[in-house]
């Protein structure tokens, strides 16, 4: 099984391709979408990228797999299920997500909070069969209450509940964040696999002593990782998170991701003049 990533320098997002080489078969993982919110414009260029590679290693992709409802970029995952005819996953409890940002963005009444916008709900220890391929399904909430994680043997796809030890965790402001989930889901799902666990994170910003990076080991985080060592009580982590929250910036496409992400990354529905509109929730942080 390999690994190839894919960094996106906009959002920092990290979307992967995982394959075999003999059987061609493979998952994306965190697609991304090209979104200009000053030419208000979607561009393929990062999709583009996964689809060449796909085509050039002949892969027979099986499963687009959503790690939650992202909040700083958009999903290519419709764009990619029409080219390549995979499913569309994403952990169950993005029922929960669809719910919140229903009332946030006051979406239309008929706007379904079940995930049947998706093609198929994940479940904690359930298993992903992608042909040759096997992950098993770790919920990982805390950064959302819907994060998973992908655990195959040697290899556990993060998402945005781990990070590069130098950089530590994924933030728990969100709606239905929870720095005391996280802090759970890391130390009794990712800390207690094997130490030479091969980790690909979700995003990296890269620091200022490096470029961009995502490839760690269990072993490298439980030992370094600067906001979540093993051994590390829950209190000092919960309340580290909440204060590093707190001076956070929103994500710079806060709004637009999410409204398309928890539709499985689709447009909202056109309007009578035939176009899409996003919504922008004025005061929403006062
Ligand atoms: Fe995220």
């Amino acid at each position: 099984m390999q690994t190839e990533a894919f960094y996106d320098k906009a959002t920092g997002t990290i979307s992967y391709v995982v394959f075999d080489d003999e059987s061609k078969d493979a998952i994306i993982i965190d697609p991304v979408l090209d979104f200009d919110p000053i030419a208000v414009r979607v561009t393929h260029t990062s999709a583009q990228r996964l689809l060449s590679f796909v085509s050039d290693h002949e892969l027979k992709v099986h499963y687009i797999v959503e790690t939650h409802a992202h909040a700083d970029h958009l999903s290519s995952s419709q764009l990619l299920k029409a080219e390549l005819g995979a499913k569309i996953a994403i952990g169950e409890h993005i029922q929960t997500t669809q719910a919140t940002f229903k009332a946030v963005f006051q979406l239309e009444d008929d706007f379904k909070t079940d995930g049947s916008q998706f093609d198929r709900l994940l479940g904690d220890g359930e298993t992903l069969e992608a042909g040759s391929l096997s992950f098993q399904v770790l919920h990982t909430p805390g950064h959302t209450p819907a994060d998973i994680s992908l655990y195959t043997e040697g290899a556990v796809y993060t998402g945005d509940a781990l990070f590069m030890p130098d950089f530590g965790t994924g933030r728990c402001d969100f709606p239905d964040g929870s720095a005391e989930n996280l802090y759970t889901s890391i130390t009794e799902k990712l800390y207690t696999l094997p130490e030479d666990t091969t980790v690909y994170v979700g995003h990296d910003y890269g620091t200022a002593d490096r470029g961009p990076a995502w490839v760690t080991t269990i072993a490298a985080c439980r030992a370094e990782n600067k906001q979540l060592r093993a051994g590390v009580d829950r209190e000092t982590f919960v309340d580290w998170r909440k204060a590093r929250d707190a001076v956070l910036k929103p994500p710079r496409l806060l709004f637009q991701s999410v409204q398309v992400n928890v539709r499985a990354g689709q447009m909202p529905p056109a309007e009578e003049n035939g176009r899409s509109y996003l919504k922008i929730p004025v005061g929403l942080f006062d």
